[in-house]
């Protein structure tokens, strides 16, 4: 199988009053088409370790590479832009604006790429919806759905842009075990259709589900 993401040697600092690290030489790699589940107790590093690997966080010690590209050390402009197109997000919280409908927030990474005109965006946008079944709410605002389905609103935003790779932090934290399965058969469908998926979850059922299960402890990979 393609290698498509490597990460080598990655050591994470948070610099407050004192120097923390929370990352410990970290390396991996992920190959095109695998479902990878990262778990570990709270605390552990998971979700730092999620914001590297998504270029949203561009501090740290070591390299990532993804899709032949180094992207340790882009611009801010061209990071913005290959995580657009490359990479799509599910955030442990959703951050889905409230006062936006939730087909807006879905249009929203796709208006920003601008590959593609309003028409056909909000078209995709209801289509994606429409995968998580999510379509009869698209024109409510977003702050007045319930968590679950804001988190399906959530994953449909993050592929808009059809991404190579799915992150996902705790995607299914706030679901039922109906709306869990729902979140893993859409995966597991994007995974047969040539997507990468890397989630972090407590869910031992729905991590045994995927291809492999990176376990971390205190800011390490076991082994
Ligand atoms: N901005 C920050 N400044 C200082 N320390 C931080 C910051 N963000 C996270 N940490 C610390 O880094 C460590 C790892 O946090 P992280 O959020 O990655 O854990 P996690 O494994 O995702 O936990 P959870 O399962 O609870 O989401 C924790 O000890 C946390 O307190
Ligand atoms: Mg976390």
């Amino acid at each position: 199988m393609q290698e498509l993401l490597k990460a080598e040697k990655l050591n994470k600092y948070f610099h407050g009053p004192d120097t923390v690290q929370v990352l410990y030489d970290i390396s991996l790699s992920i190959c095109e088409s695998e479902f990878v589940a990262i778990m570990g107790k709270s605390g552990c590093g998971k979700s730092t370790l999620l914001y590297l690997l998504s270029t949203l966080d561009t501090e740290y010690e070591g390299t990532i590479d993804i899709n032949g590209t180094r992207v340790t050390g882009l611009n801010e402009n061209a990071m913005a832009r290959f995580r657009n197109e490359y990479i799509g997000f599910v955030f442990q919280f959703h951050y889905l604006l409230p006062e936006f409908t939730a087909i807006e927030n879905v249009m929203l990474p796709a208006l920003k790429l601008g590959n593609f005109d309003h028409e056909a965006v909000e078209k995709n946008a209801l289509e994606k919806l429409r995968r998580m079944d999510m379509h009869q709410h698209a024109y409510k605002l977003s702050g007045k759905l319930s968590g679950g389905q804001q988190q399906r609103v959530a994953i449909a935003r993050a592929l808009i842009n059809d991404p190579t790779i799915i992150m996902a932090d705790e995607p299914t934290g706030n679901l039922d075990s109906v709306n869990t399965d729902v979140v893993f058969n859409i995966f597991s469908q994007l995974v047969q259709e040539g997507n990468t998926i890397i989630t972090v979850t407590h869910d031992h059922d729905f991590a045994r589900k995927g291809n492999r299960i990176i376990e971390m402890a205190d800011g390490r990979i076991k082994t």
